[in-house]
C-alpha cells in the first residue's frame, strides 16, 4: 500500500528517515516500487535525463503528464510527486492551480512539487486548499538557475541563510506537507528540519540533517555520463553494466552465437518437405 501524508508526517514525527527517488518510466516504476523507496518524484529533472536538454527549462505541461502517468501505472507501494514544470505556475495562484489540478487527474499521482519560497506561498496556498497536497522546493531551485548565476550551494553567509529558513517556513504555513531543499550546507539544512513542525525536509545536497532524501536515479546508479553533483553518490554502476551487456549482444550477434538453439523456436519448424516446396514455388 502506498504511504499516504498521514503516514510520511508520521515517520517524520517518530525520527525515520524517507526515501526518496526520482524515476520517469513504467519500467523503472515498478523496480522502485518492489524495493525499499518511500516516495519517487517525477522530476523535471527529466529535461536533462530524459530528453538531453542543458536545464529543466524546456520541459512542458504535456510531457510531465505522460512520464507522470507512466510511473504512477507502476507503481502501487510508493507515494509519487510530479513535478510542475516551468511556467506552469510562476503567472500566480491560478494558473498554479489549474496546473496542479491537471497533473493530479491527469497522472493519478499523490501530489506536486513546485519551486520557490515566499513569493510562491500564495500560490501553494491556493493548490492546498483545493486538497492537492504540495511539496515545495527552496534553496537552489534549478529552474531559476539563470537568476542565480548557475547551479550553486545556497543559505552562505547570514542573509542569505536566513532567507532559505525564512523560505521554508513560508511554504510550511502556506501548506505545504514537505519541502525540497537543494544544496543547502548542512547546519543551516539540520537548522530548518529543526524549525520545521510538521513539514517534512527532503535533503539533495543538504545533509542527513533533513528527515529524508531524494536522488536523481540516473546519477545514484552510475548511468549518467559526464560530470555528476557532489552529493551524487553512486549506489550501483548500472550504467557500466549496461555498456557491457550491449557490448556482448553485438559481438555475439556478429559471432552469430545469438540467437541460439534455446532461443529459437525449433519445436514449431516446418518440416523439410514443406520447405523444399516452398523453395520450388518462389525459385
Ligand atoms: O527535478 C528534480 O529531479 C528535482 C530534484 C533535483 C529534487 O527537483
Amino acid at each position: 500500500m502506498r504511504p499516504s501524508v498521514k503516514t510520511l508526517q508520521e515517520m517524520k514525527m517518530s525520527g525515520e528517515k524517507i526515501t526518496q527517488v526520482t524515476c520517469y518510466d513504467y519500467s523503472s516504476a515498478r523496480i522502485v516500487d518492489e524495493s525499499a523507496i518511500d516516495m519517487i518524484l517525477v522530476g523535471d529533472s527529466l529535461g536533462m535525463t530524459m530528453q538531453g536538454y542543458q536545464d529543466t527549462l524546456p520541459v512542458t505541461m504535456e510531457e510531465m503528464i505522460i512520464y507522470g502517468r507512466s510511473v504512477v501505472r507502476g507503481t502501487e507501494n510508493t507515494f509519487v510527486v510530479v513535478d510542475m514544470p516551468f511556467m506552469s505556475y510562476q503567472e500566480g495562484p491560478t494558473q498554479g492551480l489549474r496546473n496542479a489540478g491537471r497533473l493530479m487527474k491527469e497522472t493519478g499521482c499523490q501530489a506536486v512539487k513546485l519551486e520557490g519560497g515566499a513569493e510562491i506561498a500564495p500560490t501553494i496556498q491556493a493548490i492546498t486548499n483545493a486538497g492537492i497536497p504540495v511539496v515545495a522546493h527552496v534553496g537552489m531551485t534549478p529552474q531559476s538557475h539563470n537568476a542565480f548565476g548557475g547551479f550553486k550551494v545556497q543559505g552562505k553567509g547570514e542573509a542569505n541563510a536566513e532567507r532559505v529558513l525564512r523560505d521554508a517556513l513560508a511554504v510550511q504555513d502556506a501548506g505545504a506537507f514537505a519541502v525540497t531543499l537543494e544544496c543547502v550546507p548542512p547546519r543551516l539544512s539540520t537548522l530548518i528540519t529543526k524549525k520545521m513542525d510538521h513539514c517534512i525536509t527532503i535533503g539533495i545536497g543538504a545533509s542527513s540533517g533533513c528527515d529524508a532524501q531524494v536522488l536523481v536515479m540516473q546519477d545514484m546508479l552510475g548511468i549518467t555520463r559526464g560530470r555528476t553533483p557532489k552529493f551524487a553518490k553512486h549506489f550501483g554502476e548500472i550504467g557500466d553494466a549496461m555498456l557491457e551487456a550491449f557490448n556482448s549482444y553485438a559481438s555475439e550477434v556478429k559471432a552469430t552465437s545469438y540467437p541460439a538453439v534455446e532461443q529459437t523456436y525449433v519445436k514449431s519448424d516446418c518440416d523439410e518437405y514443406f520447405l523444399k516446396k516452398l523453395d520450388e514455388k518462389y525459385a
